[in-house]
């Protein structure tokens, strides 16, 4: 039977789509275009009545003995079945990406607030409640794909918008700045941050030498540097993390006229961060801790969600700052250049095979759409080809735009063919410009028909590599602006970070040229790392810079008790009434509860209530939990199970975090002189305790501490 082959898609697809939905997790997005176009690659290989295939689609008889020439002899190289199966075992991995090789991609979208049509052809942030699908990809920068999640990092949070115009992708690390201004020592950074070369030792970490080396002799890296040591370095979550694309990028609107323009995330839950201590135990014990933390949010309906901001500056603007609008290593400080929150990103589905949508994703400053251009900055000039040249490497084949998660919801239509693994069939015969044979299709298109048109900047002077403007020479101003900006309690963290990364350095030298550069920053903050790195105290003093930027702190971001997660520390014999009361109550303030004891199985009540046991004292650590409900109780081994609850109090206090202690697990924590108790809740004699619980959890941690 002949098929006209433009009439629909092939019937085993329909049929597939049927049986997909009951265990995908999901805020399924109707109306979500890129959700439907992905829905004609699901398969489903299980199910009722499902035989096995080869991949050639025969049916498989014996999957679990090779074939043999008699029960007890060799192989035979005729059991090809063996042979496919174990060849494409053999090939399942490719190259990790060179930079950013860790990462975990969640899809979304993007609702427009505010129309930036003023400024932009970009037809997705024009009209307000557009909503634009997307994929969203967190990454660490410097450990490879199987290191830890909460190492002190760079890191990547890359938004790919499926727009109608081709896909946007914007890249965004977790700093406003970037720690070079041109991108010729790209590679000479990554490769003094990655393990040194003989050894491949330290795997995900910045605390060796060749890093502190590269930061000592390339100053221009100190304003990132100290964002990275800072707080920043090491969020507590993906879902409170900033994220900046740094570079200058431009506008353009209908009129051709352009305006420079900076863009910002920000996390409605606020801005928080892992303790050092946290984190670095944490990597042990619970390496994939912020993917973990973004699986259990999106699977409870508590979707992540980060505000995009803009800060504008207009052509004839560009030169009445006292920073290079175009350095990377210079931020646009939010008191001098406001930033206009213009729309909300939302992250609602998780993928559903890691491999085909994570792992062969592709992100590309150049995939731009009309209306956002590059301008001159260097560091996104260099930018421009790295990302294509990377995947091609990585994926063999110039293809990879056609892989699922890639692949933008409008039609292509273009010339460009082969290459290995093309999935296409393009049924034209004409695949050349100009052509007549076809009428001269496919036709470029206009500006003012959507065609991206690089915007006519003018250009003058001699072929160079001078640094574009003096401005690019002050390295200390703005490190200096974001020490002045911190508050006590990010000063002392900061300072501690320092030392613990340069007590790793084994080079004197290294250290002492260390602190002789961040004396230009603040001398005081020198003298102490200098103190506790063995070397002299550094000589001169910080530049003079007075000014702050409030917005720098995230000493005054938001803070919320929803989402937040409660272990419950708990045995036989609770109030059953008093701790389901506070359980609901924190609930309803969608705080996340894991019920916590010696064993799995259930807790019982003195009146017969039982709770189910989610996690124990062997399988969890305290670190994972932002605070505690003390309940106490019995157990089978007293000893051992009121132990596991006071090292598990004393780490927690330690760490600053709120402690919300039931009438029956006053015991395990107790005033003296030695401790102030802020942020300890009792319900002993307290009716409101659940509520002062409550607010403890939203405050998150209690600095004033003692
Ligand atoms: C000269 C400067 C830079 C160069 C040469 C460069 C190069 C690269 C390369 C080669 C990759 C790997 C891509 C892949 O394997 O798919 C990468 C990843 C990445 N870069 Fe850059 N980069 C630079 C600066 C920046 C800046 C300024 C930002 C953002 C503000 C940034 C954000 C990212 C992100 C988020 C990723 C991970 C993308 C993903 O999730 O796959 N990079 N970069």
């Amino acid at each position: 039977m002949s098929k006209d082959k433009n009439s629909k898609k092939p019937t085993d697809e329909d049929r597939n789509k049927k049986s997909m939905d009951d265990d995908r997790n999901k805020g399924q997005v109707h109306g979500d275009r890129k959700d439907e176009q992905l829905e004609y690659y699901r398969r489903r290989n299980t199910g009722p009545g499902k035989k096995m295939t080869d991949d050639n689609g025969v049916k498989v008889s014996n999957d679990r003995w090779t074939l043999r020439a008699g029960k007890r002899g060799p192989a035979l190289f005729q059991d090809f079945h063996f042979y496919k199966k174990q060849s494409h075992f053999d090939r399942e991995r490719i190259p990790e990406k060179v930079v950013h090789a860790r990462g975990f991609g969640v899809y979304g979208d993007f609702e427009l607030y505010k129309s930036m049509r003023n400024y932009t052809v970009a037809k997705f942030l024009h009209e307000p409640g557009k909503k634009t699908p997307l994929f969203c990809r967190f990454s660490n920068f410097i450990g490879n794909k199987g290191s830890k999640d909460t190492a002190v990092d760079i890191r990547g949070f890359a938004v790919k918008f499926y727009t109608e115009e081709g896909n946007y992708d914007m890249l965004s690390l977790q700093f406003p700045v970037f720690i070079l201004a041109d991108g010729m020592k790209f590679m000479d950074v990554t490769h003094a941050a990655k393990p040194e070369p003989k050894t491949h030792v330290p795997q995900a970490t910045t605390a060796h030498d060749s890093f502190w080396d590269y930061v000592a002799n390339n100053q221009e890296s100190a304003h990132m540097v100290m964002w990275l040591m800072s707080m920043r370095g090491r969020p507590r979550s993906w879902r409170m993390m900033a994220g900046w694309p740094i570079n200058t990028f431009r506008f353009i609107n209908e009129h051709g006229q352009s305006t420079f323009v900076r863009f910002k995330w920000v996390p409605k839950l606020g801005v928080h961060s892992l303790l050092l201590d946290e984190a670095n135990i944490i990597g042990g014990v619970d390496p994939d801790f912020h993917r973990r933390d973004i699986i259990e949010a999106v699977l409870k309906g508590a979707y992540p969600e980060y505000e995009l901001g803009v800060q504008l500056i207009e052509e004839g603007d560009q030169y009445n700052y006292d920073f290079d609008i175009l350095d990377d290593t210079k931020l646009w400080p939010e008191e001098v250049v406001p930033v206009e929150t213009i729309g909300k990103l939302t992250l609602n589905r998780l993928v559903d095979n890691f491999f085909a949508e994570e792992e062969q994703s592709v992100f590309d400053p150049a995939n731009l759409v009309p209306g956002i251009d590059f301008t001159n900055d260097p560091v996104l000039q260099s930018r421009a080809f790295p990302y294509r040249d990377t995947e091609l490497h990585r994926h063999h084949s110039a293809n990879f735009e056609n892989l699922p998660v890639n692949k933008p919801i409008v039609e292509k239509n273009y010339n460009l063919r082969r290459s290995y693994l093309r999935h296409r069939i393009d049924v034209d015969s004409v695949h050349y410009h100009n052509n007549s044979l076809a009428g001269n299709t496919p036709e470029e298109a206009s500006f003012e028909e959507g065609g991206f048109v690089s915007y006519p900047d003018e250009v003058e002077g001699h072929i160079t590599r001078e640094r574009p403007s003096e401005s690019f020479y002050d390295y200390f101003s703005q490190s200096r602006l974001f020490w002045n900006s911190l508050s006590t309690v990010e000063k002392q963290d900061l300072v501690d970070t320092f030392i613990y990364h340069l007590q790793y350095v084994k080079s004197k030298s290294v250290r002492q040229q260390n602190v002789d550069m961040w004396v230009n920053v603040d001398k005081e903050m020198a003298c102490t790392i200098a103190d506790n790195i063995g070397v002299d105290r550094p000589k001169g003093s910080h530049v003079p810079v007075s000014k702050s930027s409030p917005a720098i702190s995230q000493a005054n971001t938001p803070h919320y008790a929803f989402t937040q997660k409660v272990a419950v520390l708990i045995g036989d014999g609770f109030n059953g009434r008093e701790v389901t009361s506070v359980l609901d109550l924190l609930q309803q303030n969608g705080v996340f509860i894991d019920i916590v004891s010696e064993k799995l199985g259930t807790v019982t009540g003195s009146d017969g209530a039982t709770l189910e046991v989610d996690e124990t004292f062997t399988t969890k650590y305290p670190v994972l939990y932002d605070s505690f409900y003390i309940v106490g109780g019995h157990s089978h081994n007293q000893e051992k199970f009121n132990q596991d609850i006071l090292e598990w109090v004393s780490k927690g206090y330690k760490h600053y975090k709120p402690i919300g202690v039931a009438s029956t697990g006053q015991n395990y924590i107790r005033s003296s002189d030695k401790n102030n108790l802020a942020g300890v809740v009792f319900a002993g004699n307290n009716p409101d305790f659940g509520n002062n619980f409550v607010a403890a959890i939203a405050q998150q941690r209690f600095w004033n501490r003692t």
